[in-house]
Parts: structure tokens; C-alpha cells; sequence
């Protein structure tokens, strides 16, 4: 049984179509990259399966369950400009957000997800920087540290939106290298739109532009010469 499984989904928002008959597959250990245009639906498309939001056609399954069942299982990074930097929060605490449904009656939070949160931390290469407000961080240690909060309950499956747009190229290299460590061992679904990284990295692509297209990450390039992903504007990044 794959991990994902989109059937014939459809998706709009009110009137607006989103996703229109989008069927694919991917398997346990796969690392997809996504791309697609502005507007494509790919953000859309990680809340659908994350259980956020329902497909108004189609069905999904995730890890052979309805989206959202499988939380625990799904760890997501979310685009970091939906994410309000300004909240007064420790970079812990934002880490310790990603295991929230183990926190006790009373709030407290067991001893081992507070070593876990430290641990992942030091993994992703933000040691020291606990205490620090969240609001603080750059870019890319503001990334990192929400890869480490999507780790904390060990998922199967990770969805990361855009992890790498704005910040800067030692700390995107950083990033795909810290993937590289979990891949075969999880599902990874990447959006981004370096396609030079992307090809130096993913197994597989997928294109969204409302229908989805999967292809190899070497085609990338000729997929785009023909026109694939072309609005007037040329392709903009959001
Ligand atoms: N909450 C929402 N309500 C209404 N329209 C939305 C909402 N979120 C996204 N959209 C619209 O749906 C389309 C797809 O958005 P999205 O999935 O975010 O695309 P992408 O991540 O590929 O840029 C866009 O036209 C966007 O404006
Ligand atoms: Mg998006």
C-alpha cells in the first residue's frame, strides 16, 4: 500500500477550482519534489492531505487511512511567511508545538520530548539556540527549527512548503543535506522552486498546475521549454 494515494480529487475553494481529477501515487521512502506555478494548488494540495481540508470529488488516503488520522504520522513545515514570527515564543517551545498531543493533563510536558526537542535541535544544527525568541532567528535557523518541530513525533511522511524560499544558499545546502540524512527512511514531499536543487536531489517530480504531472527530476528543464508552466508574467516565486 503506497503512502499517499490521491484518487480522481477534485478541490475548489468556494467557486474557485483548485485541483481537478488529480490522481497519484507515492510510495513509503520516496523523496518527491513538487513545483508548479504560482496559484498551482501545491499548498492546497499538502492540506489535503495533512486532513485541513476535505477534496469536494475523490478520495485520499494516507497511509492507507482518511487524512488527519495519520497526524501523528505526518510531520509538516509549514510555509514560514504564514507563520507569525512576531509570537512571543522560545525556539524550544516552537519545537516542543510539534508533540503537543502528548502534552499531560495538567500541560506539563514529559522530560523525554524536552531532551527530544534539544536533540533534534543539535541535529539540525541550532544547538544554543533554545532560549533564543523564535522571532529572532533568520530564515533559514527559523526553518530548521520548524523541520525539528515537524520531527518531534517521529513521522512516517514530511511535508515541507517551501522550506527553502528566501534564505540564503549555505543554509538551503544545509537543509538538502539534513534531508539527505532521512531519506529512504521517510516519505519526503518538497515544494520549491530551485529546480537545479531539485534535480541535484529528488527521486521524482511532481507538477502542479491544478492537473498534476509526475515526471523525472532531469526532465524537469525540457518540461518546462514546452510550456508546461508558463503564465505571462514569466514564473513567479510566492
Ligand atoms: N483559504 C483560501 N480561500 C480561497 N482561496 C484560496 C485559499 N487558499 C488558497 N486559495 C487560492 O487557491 C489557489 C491555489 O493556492 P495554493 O494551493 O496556495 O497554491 P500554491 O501553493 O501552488 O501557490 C490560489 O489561486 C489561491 O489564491
Ligand atoms: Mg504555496
Amino acid at each position: 500500500m503506497p503512502d499517499i494515494v490521491f484518487e480522481d480529487v477534485s478541490f475548489a475553494y468556494d467557486q474557485i477550482p483548485v485541483l481537478k481529477n488529480v490522481s497519484f501515487q507515492i510510495e513509503t521512502g520516496e523523496y518527491i519534489g513538487v513545483i508548479g506555478p504560482n496559484g498551482g494548488g501545491k499548498t492546497t494540495a499538502l492540506k489535503l492531505m495533512l486532513g485541513f481540508l476535505s477534496p469536494q470529488k475523490g478520495s485520499i488516503l494516507i497511509l492507507g487511512k482518511s487524512p488527519g488520522k495519520m497526524c501523528p504520522r505526518v510531520g509538516y513545515v509549514p510555509q514560514i511567511n504564514a507563520y507569525d514570527k512576531q509570537f512571543p515564543i522560545s525556539v524550544l517551545e516552537v519545537v516542543l508545538t510539534g508533540s503537543l498531543f502528548k502534552v499531560g493533563f495538567w500541560g506539563t510536558i514529559p522530560a523525554e520530548e524536552k531532551r527530544r526537542a534539544h536533540d533534534l535541535l543539535a541535529e539540525v544544527g541550532l544547538q544554543g539556540f533554545e532560549e533564543r525568541p523564535f522571532g529572532s532567528l533568520s530564515g533559514g535557523q527559523a526553518q530548521k527549527a520548524l523541520i525539528a518541530r515537524a520531527l518531534m513525533c517521529d513521522p512516517q511522511i514530511l511535508l515541507l512548503d517551501e522550506p527553502t524560499a528566501n534564505i540564503d544558499t549555505r543554509s538551503e545546502a544545509a537543509i538538502f543535506a539534513y534531508l539527505q540524512k532521512l531519506k529512504g527512511e521517510k516519505t519526503i514531499l518538497i515544494v520549491m522552486h530551485n529546480f537545479d536543487a531539485i534535480m541535484k536531489n529528488t527521486e521524482r517530480v511532481l507538477c502542479f498546475q491544478h492537473e498534476v504531472s509526475s515526471i523525472k527530476p532531469e526532465e524537469v528543464c525540457k518540461h518546462l521549454t514546452i510550456g508546461m508552466y508558463h503564465s505571462p508574467g514569466g514564473h513567479s516565486r510566492d
